[in-house]
């Protein structure tokens, strides 16, 4: 099939494009490079560099798309408090854009890149698709709202759309020295220069931290269910398990030879306890499941940082 991967360029996204391309099928990207990098796009896909707040540059890039894996955002709770303004101009409007483009060129599905930072930390982990959403920042709304344009979209017009709740997706090609790095690569990389990681609160904070090839199965899933089963759905998507900070510290201490007693610092505002995914929607609609364990995907991760830091 012919698909577009918006954000193509970035993290997750760039690790969907070679899946996509390893799979056979016809892969373009629309990344504007905001934080995406053109060394990631696979040779073998179409990379168009653009806004997806522009019309006129998505109209061009949908021409023919069956499929569209709508990852482009701005993508950390800290920039959108610095600029809520940019956060919304991207994750909601250019969502709204995005939809309308892919409506009006006929394409079959949309699969979004949502967050679990709609629910704002639930009070009774695991947290099911159901429990009520309590979005903490303007990241977490304009995820929140997203979602609600691409239900709308596919209850009102013919375009389908599986919105699909990230947890902390971790993996090769996340890098540790953008301003609003996330945890796992900030540790790794102190660790791996022989320092201390500084921990916010007290490190009994936890998360469902969720290996990118995983994420990008999903995807590959959540294109491919039946209308019936997965259309204007919400799902999911982690491994189901609770992980504290001072648990990654062991393991990624275990993995980069560090030793020592990691720092602490203030909480954050607004940080959340506890996150722990239900993903037994997935499991039944999609058939995913996760298949890299936490320790292996951390070595993973490891070995990359080392490989591209040396
Ligand atoms: N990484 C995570 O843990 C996580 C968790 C939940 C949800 N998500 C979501 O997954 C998606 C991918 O995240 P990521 O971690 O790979 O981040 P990323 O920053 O690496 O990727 C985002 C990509 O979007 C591109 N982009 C930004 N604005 C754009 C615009 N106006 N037009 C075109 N392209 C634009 C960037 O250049 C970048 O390549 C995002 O939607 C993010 O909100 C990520």
């Amino acid at each position: 099939m012919r698909c577009l991967v918006t954000g193509g360029a970035g993290f997750i996204g760039s690790h969907l494009v070679d899946a996509l391309v390893e799979a056979g099928h016809e892969v373009r990207v629309l990344d504007d490079l905001f934080t995406g990098r053109r060394a990631q796009v696979h040779p073998d896909a179409e990379l168009r560099i653009g806004s997806i707040t522009d019309a006129a540059v998505l109209r061009e890039a949908l021409a023919g798309v069956e499929v569209v894996f709508h990852q482009a955002a701005h993508g950390a709770v800290g920039r959108s408090l610095a600029d809520p303004a940019a956060t919304d101009a991207v994750n909601v409007h250019g969502t709204v854009m995005v939809l309308t483009a892919a409506r009006d060129a006929g394409a079959r599905r949309v699969v979004f890149a949502s967050s679990s930072s709609v629910y704002g930390g639930a009070a009774d982990p695991p947290t099911p698709e159901s429990a009520p959403t309590r979005p903490r920042s303007p990241y977490a709304v304009s995820k929140l709202a997203a979602e609600w344009y691409c239900r709308v979209f596919a209850e009102v017009f013919p375009l389908e759309t599986v919105a699909l709740r990230y947890f902390n997706v971790f993996g090769p090609r996340q890098r540790p020295d953008s301003t609003y790095a996330a945890v796992i690569p900030l540790f790794t990389r102190a660790m791996l220069a022989g320092e201390a990681p500084v921990i916010f609160g007290d490190g009994r904070q936890s998360r469902d931290f969720t290996f990118v090839t995983d994420v990008v199965r999903a995807n590959l899933l959540a294109a491919e269910a039946p209308t019936e089963v997965c259309n204007a759905g919400v799902y999911n998507v982690a491994p189901g398990t609770a992980r504290t900070l001072l648990e990654l510290v062991e393991v990624l201490a275990h993995l980069t030879g560090w030793e020592g007693t990691p720092r602490f610092g203030p909480p954050r505002p607004g940080d959340v306890r506890r996150s722990q995914a239900d993903a037994t929607a997935a499991r039944r609609d999609l058939g995913w499941h996760p298949t890299v364990p936490f320790e292996e995907g951390l070595a993973r991760y490891v070995q990359w940082l080392r490989a591209s830091a040396g």
